[in-house]
């Protein structure tokens, strides 16, 4: 199972094993991890599920939809490894994927 390691809100590395074909969202919320909200459930359309993706990682993830550009603009932090989580699909290509969950809006 491909590893993803996420920091949590308070600086915690957790080490999830995730499930391939999930989204990233979906990992995370799936390994207990509460910090994600994930309102729309997945449809692009709350930016809840926003994390920092590692720089080592940012070019191996889809390019983002015009949708999603949009909502992290509505965000507070936004960085150049912001993405939505659940619009990354986990598979085996990002083994090792780390994110950190942004802060809460
Ligand atoms: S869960 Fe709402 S945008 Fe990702």
């Amino acid at each position: 199972m491909p590893k993803l390691i996420v920091t949590t809100r308070e600086g915690e590395e957790r080490e999830i094993d995730g499930e391939a074909g999930l989204s990233v969202m979906e990992v995370i919320r799936d390994s207990g991890i509460d910090e994600i909200l994930a309102l729309c459930g997945g449809c692009c359309s709350c930016a809840t599920c926003h994390v920092h993706v590692d720089a080592a990682f940012v070019g191996l993830l889809p390019k983002m939809g015009p949708d999603e550009d949009d909502l992290l603009d509505s965000t507070s932090d936004r960085d150049a490894g912001s993405r939505l989580s659940c619009q990354i699909m986990f598979d085996d290509t990002l083994d090792g994927l780390k994110v950190r969950i942004a802060a809460e809006d």
